[in-house]
């Protein structure tokens, strides 16, 4: 075998049976390289350099951790010892994850790998052995920096051409991500202008069939109607109440469709509230049906005349416009103290209407942002409402986000067994990534059963900084760190109240 035939992994490697003059030549180039190296100026330390964040420094100077922990004790001594980067690699036993590549959305540090992190659901299905969706997932306490992640990936999506949806921000800090980008926010709330009527019919995709078209709206309606009833009742419908439903909604829409116009909340009610139209539509002689949707007539006057009274009974202020680059729905304004019911409501509301706006597959890639949804985790109806949006997510190209505290959130959604429980569960399947924020002392256990966490995993969880987070993405896992840049920490900062 001829010198010329071997693999080298550098001009520095010296094979044995090479001549002299070639043996020579190659160590006056060592001599010069190595030169070269110490001549080269030091890296600055890191410490002094202003990075763009200055919360974020390094934990170590640049010269590595101080004091006897390093291993640099300074006394060990080896014989130096060449060999090919290939060989090295096979010895070197601290290995960091490789990254899931550069397309896509920049998100910071992958901390172990030191190396930049990008992050695409869209760009990673298919790709990805184990990725089935795009749905992500996102725990972590109180102010550590969950919505300004979340606001990070709008933010930098709408560069990738993605459009942002906010179906409800309870908080209201949504709307300064949503005007700095040239979107639209629809504020709803007492004494506010705004209005939205959830029966507001999706329009038609290109190409579906007139009749299934209308069947499709009228399943949605009802599924719509019997999630308020269920929300103000706490319980689930009996059949006869299904049959009111029914029949209320199919009156309500035959008159409406005669003069051209669109449903409201407040025609149904009142076709529920006057049995003997009900019990006319059946044939029903006895007046059962009448009686039975007694108590769906009431369930839906608390968004008539109740707390909610005209926000979402009455015809839309605002048309939906596709080509803005997002929308939120601003729901600050509903209080909120105590009763969540009221928000249930208005989130069941506003995310219907949302909805279905969004279900034309040709509107493009989607983000879908569930802020806060820990809020709404134990009525059961917006779950089913919400996973059954989920299951749709691929064909119509939409990401869905769910912002909440902790996984036992979750579980707290129904009993072992029940379907509260089972819905919430089937939720965290349609997640194939799963970010990790820092969980209480007392939620490590639940989190690492109910995800699967190694023991390592579960430590690193417990002690999580401000925006790092353990990131499961399809059975990988990365540590990574959120980078903000200056304007968005301006952006996002909800600190600000609590410093003024
Ligand atoms: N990666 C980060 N680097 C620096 N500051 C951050 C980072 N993430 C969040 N913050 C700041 O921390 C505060 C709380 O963040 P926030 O996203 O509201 O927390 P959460 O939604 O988890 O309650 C905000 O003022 C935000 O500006
Ligand atoms: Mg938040």
């Amino acid at each position: 075998m001829s010198s010329r035939d071997r693999a080298t992994a550098s001009p520095l490697f010296v094979p044995h049976k090479s001549d002299r003059r070639s043996a020579r030549a190659a160590k006056e180039q060592f001599a010069t390289a190595r030169d070269q190296a110490r001549g080269a100026a030091r890296p600055d330390d890191r410490r002094r350099t202003t990075t763009l964040d200055p919360d974020l420094q390094p934990t170590y100077p640049a010269g590595g951790r101080p004091g006897p922990a390093s291993a640099r004790g300074g006394r060990l001594k080896l014989p130096a010892h060449r060999m090919t980067t290939a060989v090295a690699s096979g010895a070197y036993p601290f290995l960091a994850e490789g990254g899931l590549g550069s397309q896509g959305i920049y998100v910071g540090q992958d901390v172990h790998a030191e190396a930049a992190f990008c992050y695409d659901p869209f760009a990673l299905y298919g790709r990805l052995e184990g990725f089935t969706n795009p749905n992500i997932l996102l725990a972590g306490v109180i102010g550590m920096g969950k919505s300004a992640l979340a606001k990070s990936l709008a933010l930098r999506a709408v560069a990738f051409g993605y459009r942002i949806y906010v179906p409800c921000d309870p908080k209201g800090e949504w709307t300064v991500v949503a005007q700095e980008l040239g979107g639209q926010t629809i504020s709803i709330g007492p004494g506010l202008p705004g209005r939205i009527n959830p029966l507001d019919a999706p329009a038609k995709p290109y190409g579906a069939d007139e009749r299934e078209w209308a069947n499709e709206v009228r399943k949605r309606r009802l599924l719509l109607l019997g999630s308020l009833a269920k929300t103000v009742l706490r319980r689930e419908l009996h059949p006869m109440e299904h049959t009111a439903l029914d029949i209320a909604l199919d009156q309500v829409v035959a008159y409406h469709s005669a003069v051209g116009t669109t449903p409201l909340l407040g025609d149904v009610a009142y076709v529920l509230n006057s049995p003997d139209r009900l019990n006319a539509a059946t044939g029903e002689p006895s007046g059962r049906l009448g009686r039975a949707a007694e108590d769906l007539a009431h369930a839906l006057r608390r968004l008539i005349h109740g707390d909610l009274s005209g926000m979402f009974d009455a015809p839309s202020t605002v048309a939906f416009d596709p080509t803005a680059p997002m929308l939120s729905i601003d729901l600050s304004r509903l209080g909120g103290a105590g009763d969540d019911t009221g928000l249930v409501l208005a989130m069941t509301c506003a995310s219907a209407w949302m909805e279905a706006a969004l279900s034309d597959p040709r509107g493009g890639r989607r983000w879908v942002i569930y802020d806060e949804a820990w809020r709404v985790m134990r009525h059961s109806a917006l779950l089913e409402r919400m996973q059954s949006q989920w299951k749709l997510s691929r064909g119509l190209g939409i990401a869905n986000m769910m912002v909440i505290h902790r996984l036992s959130d979750l579980l707290t959604a129904g009993d072992a067994g029940s379907r509260g429980r089972a819905l919430a569960e089937g939720l965290l399947t349609d997640c194939s990534t799963r970010i990790i924020y820092r969980q209480e002392a007392d939620q490590l256990a639940s989190a690492a059963a109910v995800l699967g966490l190694t023991g390592v995993e579960t430590q690193a969880v417990s002690a999580l900084t401000k925006g790092r987070g353990l990131w499961k993405v399809a059975g990988r896992s990365f540590i990574t760190q959120h980078l903000l840049h200056p304007r968005e920490r301006e952006l996002f900062d909800t600190d600000l109240r609590m410093a003024a």
